[in-house]
């Protein structure tokens, strides 16, 4: 089975992997990544209100897995995105939320189902606009553009890779004593090995990593932040995936998944401890500061929820009607926690210190 780079890995072997997967040093890095892991599920917990994070930091997950196949906008166009009218968000911009929005599909799936080709289909479909179909016999193949060379080039024919992934599924959802830690690492390469679309085969595969932590009962939102390792190490990545291929070297790419795990948990648990303490400074300043009938809990998570809010926002939650809440909005700018910005005839306003604290 000699493996070529520029032909159809047809015989990309079925899982679980023949080889030894738990070498002692997978199963001590296994350990505290799980640690790390169960650490940012407690912290994910404390937050009053999950809305906080479940908008947050997905969407900072969803920037920079985009980030990973050049597709580009910033925080703050994003979190701006909010307020504006669809048709003034540029492209970029607009397929990160939509990253957001099949991560969230995904995740609202999983009360119900488990992970299956059709849920696979759909994160890819939410992703790409609806034109997301598994491939047939399209040539495809990963370059390494600068070496003008192939890397990969994944099995072809629909009904080859639907048998790949029925039995990618059955692995990421059978019994099998394998750590879920280790499982969703090997889903992972064997799921870009498969590369069963035309395109966004990275970001649906980076999708299903944190599906399977929430499915696995590791995580209980989708707040794990992988891709910020991912892109921090992206040649890296590249090299880990092509050595499973190319050399069987599964203990190099597991350890690499691990390392990604325990540090992002250990980020983001960071950053949600440092959310979790402005939005207590906030309230209690609210609370001290701002008039008495203006107060309200509701009030002040919304300022968390979105990092950009405008009037209508606070209407649309029951906060205040319209004028009121210009005046609320503008009180809150008095004290320095939200500044104004004007956008043609509307003023939106951000929340500055959340802001800063989202973005590293
Ligand atoms: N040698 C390789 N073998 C398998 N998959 C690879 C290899 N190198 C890169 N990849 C995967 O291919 C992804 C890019 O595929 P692509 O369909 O363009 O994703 P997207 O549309 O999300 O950009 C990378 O993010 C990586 O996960
Ligand atoms: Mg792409």
């Amino acid at each position: 089975m000699a493996y070529r780079n520029n032909e159809p890995y047809n015989d990309l072997p079925l899982l679980p992997p023949a080889a030894l997967l738990e070498t002692t040093a997978v199963l001590r890095r296994a350990i505290t990544a799980s640690r790390a892991l169960a650490e940012l599920k407690g912290a994910g917990n404390l937050i009053p209100n999950q809305a906080i994070l479940i908008n947050a930091i997905p969407l900072q997950e969803a920037r920079l897995s985009s980030e990973i196949e050049n597709i580009v906008t910033t925080q703050d166009a994003l979190f701006r995105a909010a307020t504006a009218a669809e048709g003034r968000v540029d492209p970029a911009t607009r397929e990160v939320l939509r990253y957001r929005t099949a991560l969230r599909h995904g995740f609202e799936a999983l009360r119900t189902r488990r992970i299956d080709i059709d849920l696979i289909l759909e994160v890819c479909r939410v992703l790409s606009d609806g034109a997301a179909a598994l491939r047939d016999a399209e040539p495809i193949l990963i370059e390494d553009v600068a070496a003008g060379q192939a890397v990969y080039t994944p099995p072809r024919g629909r009904a080859r890779i639907v048998a790949l992934l029925r039995n990618l599924t059955d692995f990421l959802n059978g019994p099998g004593d394998l750590d879920p830690l280790l499982r969703m690492a090997v889903a992972h390469y064997q799921f870009e090995a498969i590369h069963p679309f035309v395109d966004g085969n990275g970001r649906t595969g980076r999708i299903l990593n944190i599906l399977a932590l929430v499915q696995a009962g590791l995580l209980d939102i989708p707040v794990l932040y992988l891709s910020r390792y991912i892109i921090q190490n992206k040649p890296e990545y590249y090299r880990r995936l092509a050595a499973v291929t190319e050399r069987g070297d599964w203990e190099g790419w597991l350890l690499y998944m691990l390392a990604a795990v325990e540090e992002t948990a250990r980020w983001t648990t960071g950053r949600i401890g440092a959310i979790r303490e402005l939005f207590e400074a906030t309230t209690e300043r609210c609370r001290r500061e701002l008039p008495e009938y203006m107060y309200s809990r509701e009030l002040v998570e919304l300022l968390f929820v979105q990092p950009y809010v405008k009037v209508k926002f606070l209407v649309d939650a029951g906060i205040a009607k319209r004028q009121t809440a210009a005046v609320y909005l503008r009180e809150l700018e008095k004290l320095g926690i939200l500044q104004g910005e004007r956008h043609g005839r509307e003023t939106v306003y951000k929340h500055p210190a959340l802001l800063d604290l989202l973005s590293e």
